[in-house]
Parts: C-alpha cells; sequence; structure tokens
C-alpha cells in the first residue's frame, strides 16, 4: 500500500514545472565516507596517506548511505514534512537542497533552479533554518546587532531592516530579549533567535530543519503559530520542515513524506498516512522494564499486525507499547499476560485512534522516539 501511495516523479527525465512545483527532487542520493581504512590521528600527520599511496595499500572505505534514492514534489504555497527518527536522512536531505553537500547521484529543483548547475539562483531562491546552529551568531554583539549584521548581508535598508527585525522578534516572543547578547539566552531563546534570522529574509521557498528542538511545549506553540501565521498564512511561500514530532508534522504540513533509513517509505495527506494502519485499531500499552524480546513475540501473535516500543519520555520511566491489532480487548489481555510473566510492570491500557507515529510502525516496525 505505501508503494501505491508513494507519488513517483513522471517518468522520463525530469523538466522543472517552477509555476506549480516549489521543489522537486528525483533520485536523489547521497553518501558518506564513514571510514578511510587505515586508522587517522595516530601522529604522523601525511605519513599515512604517504605510505598507503607508495605501498598501494588498498584502503578499505566504509559508506554510509545518508539519502538512498528520494523523490518529491512539494507544490507551490505548500508547507511539506519530512517525518522520521533521528538518522532518517532528514537534514542531509536539505542540505543537498541548500547546495551545502553535493549530491551523488539524481537531480533536484529548487524555485526551477538546478542544485547542480544553478547552484547561485538556488541560494538566491531559499533559506534554510537549522536548528542549534548557534555558532552562527556573533556572540559579542546583541540580538538586535546580529539581525542587523545578517539583514545587510542579504541587501536589506536599514528601514526595511529595523522593520523586519521589530516584527519578527515580536512575533517570536523574543523583543524583552532584543539588547542582550546571544550568550546570556536561554537554549529555547537562541533557537527562536535562529528562527528569527531565517524569518526575517524572505525568500520563495524556505527550509526548516527541527524548528522546535529544544524549546518547552509553550515555546513550541508560538513557533507552530508564527508559522502558520507569517508562512502558510498566504505570504505565497513555500517550503519543507523536517521533525520526528508527529504532533509538529500534523499540525504544520499540508503533506508528509515519512522517511526511514535514507528512503521515502510514504507519502500523503496526514489522513492518507493514518489510513495505512487500514481498520485496525491501536492498542497502547504503558509498562516499566519491559523486556525487548517481548515485542517480538507480541509482533507474532495472531490478529497483531505491528508492535513497537518506546521510552514515554519526560523522565519518566514508563515505556509505550502500540499494538497495531484486530480485536483490541482480546488481544490487550494477551499482551497484559505476556507482559506480566516477563517481569514488566504494566500500568495502563488504553484503545487509541491511528497517529502518524502508527503509519510509521505500520510501514517500518519501529517508533519515531
Ligand atoms: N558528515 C557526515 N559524515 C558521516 N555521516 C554522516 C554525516 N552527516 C550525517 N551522517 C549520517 O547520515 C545519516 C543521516 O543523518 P541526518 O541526515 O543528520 O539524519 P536526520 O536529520 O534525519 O536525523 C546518519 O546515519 C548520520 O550519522
Ligand atoms: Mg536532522
Amino acid at each position: 500500500m505505501a508503494v501505491e501511495m508513494l507519488e513517483r516523479a513522471d517518468e522520463g527525465q525530469l523538466v522543472p514545472d517552477p509555476s506549480r512545483w516549489a521543489v522537486e527532487v528525483r533520485g536523489l542520493r547521497k553518501r558518506f565516507v564513514t571510514r578511510q581504512g587505515l586508522p587517522v590521528g595516530w601522529g604522523f600527520g601525511n605519513a599515512h596517506w604517504i605510505i598507503s599511496s607508495l605501498l598501494k595499500y588498498r584502503q578499505k572505505r566504509e559508506w554510509k548511505q545518508a539519502v538512498d534514492g528520494v523523490d518529491l514534489k512539494v507544490e507551490r504555497g505548500e508547507v511539506f514534512g519530512l517525518l522520521g527518527p533521528n538518522g532518517a536522512g532528514k537534514t542531509t536531505l536539505l542540505k543537498c537542497l541548500a547546495t551545502l553537500l553535493s549530491v551523488d547521484e539524481g537531480e533536484a529543483y529548487v524555485n526551477g533552479y538546478s542544485v547542480r548547475t544553478q547552484p547561485d539562483e538556488v541560494r538566491l531562491s531559499m533559506n534554510l533554518v537549522g536548528s542549534g546552529h548557534w555558532a552562527a551568531f556573533d556572540w559579542g554583539m546583541t540580538v538586535v546587532q546580529n539581525l542587523h549584521f545578517f539583514g545587510a548581508l542579504y541587501g536589506l535598508s536599514r528601514s526595511e531592516r529595523s522593520e523586519r527585525i521589530e516584527h519578527t522578534l515580536e512575533r517570536l516572543g523574543l523583543t524583552a530579549r532584543a539588547k542582550d547578547t546571544p550568550m546570556t539566552l536561554s537554549a529555547g531563546e537562541r533557537q527562536r533567535m535562529l528562527l528569527a534570522k531565517g524569518f526575517m529574509i524572505r525568500t520563495p521557498v524556505f527550509f526548516l530543519d527541527e524548528p522546535t528542538v529544544g524549546l518547552d511545549p509553550d515555546g513550541a506553540r508560538e513557533v507552530h503559530e508564527f508559522i502558520t501565521r507569517e508562512l502558510i498564512g498566504g505570504s505565497g511561500t513555500s517550503g519543507i520542515l523536517t521533525t520526528h514530532r508527529m504532533d509538529e508534522a500534523e499540525a504544520l504540513c499540508s503533506r508528509i513524506a515519512i522517511m526511514n533509513r535514507g528512503r521515502v517509505v510514504a507519502c500523503g495527506t496526514p489522513l492518507e498516512l493514518k489510513r495505512l494502519v487500514g481498520e485496525r485499531s491501536v492498542l497502547e500499552v504503558r509498562a516499566v522494564s519491559v523486556p525487548r524480546e517481548v515485542v517480538g513475540e507480541v509482533r507474532a501473535l495472531p490478529g497483531v499486525r505491528a508492535a513497537a516500543l518506546a521510552p514515554v519520555g519526560d523522565e519518566s520511566l514508563e515505556e509505550s507499547l502500540r499494538v497495531h491489532c484486530e480485536d483490541v480487548e482480546a488481544i490487550g489481555r494477551r499482551v497484559v499476560g505476556m507482559l506480566e510473566r516477563a517481569g514488566a510492570e504494566v500500568r495502563s491500557l488504553e484503545s487509541q485512534d491511528p497517529t502518524l507515529e502508527d503509519a510509521f510502525i505500520a510501514l517500518t516496525d519501529r517508533r519515531l522516539a
């Protein structure tokens, strides 16, 4: 079903159509060298390279395929979500689209420009707001001075800069910190400052990489409101937002691609994706000290389609086991019995509607957390 839902680009050569698509990606691949062979840092400087060249030493390289053949299209005016766990390849994909990384294979167009052959045009068309890139600030200048500096780099006049900075800081709840240096801000405030820097510059396409990382629930809500009002609310911009939080993807994105291990495993509206779970119900069991092998046993029960375990978070020791099954009551009783026999302490049991995470579980047997 996932394959059916996957929206494939048209066969043949990809011809960009920027009037309809803000971003078009076809067969994009990117891999990293993770090991060069000989150990590095053994104290001889270039000796390792010279010796290996002289001895024609065959280095055993290792690769990590971070993006493994991604196809997607982002419509004009749409906020498109990339939802996947850590390491799925979301940031790497955005960096390729932002021309910060070269592409190994495939092609991508941003605002109609090729990331391979028109990188300057791509850079003028888009704006990437990363997460935790706090080194991007001058720590000796105040928040406002930093923003003026970046605005000037983009060629904004002083009056344009002042107006946009004031507006953006107010919308992000940072006005009170305008005259402070980044050093004195909390992690959440710094993340908002990063967003302010990105949102101050208006480009046809934006890329937001995990925009609410490090924010508390109130901070995250402010950022969501800001994105909804300023970016989705009719400004004509389009973009891609990455997240590992299903609530964020659902709140902000009209369509979502679920990514796992470098691939898009499904793509559609939140509703279409949730339908991947099918007619089955979802049973959530909260328990403490769940032995890992029980999850496999639950998955093997007749009537169970998928099961996956993840910590609840929030410093709680509880874990949450989500089970996709036909008959919640019967399976619930059996699962509780299995968990208790295995030494787990069951705290609660509940039947729930499928979430976007359940779509991910149905496709991968893994949790997003
Ligand atoms: N510069 C790099 N060198 C080697 N491996 C990398 C590099 N950047 C990312 N990776 C690896 O590529 C995979 C995808 O990473 P990333 O795109 O950051 O995932 P995500 O943003 O979805 O968490 C991960 O396994 C990561 O360890
Ligand atoms: Mg990332």
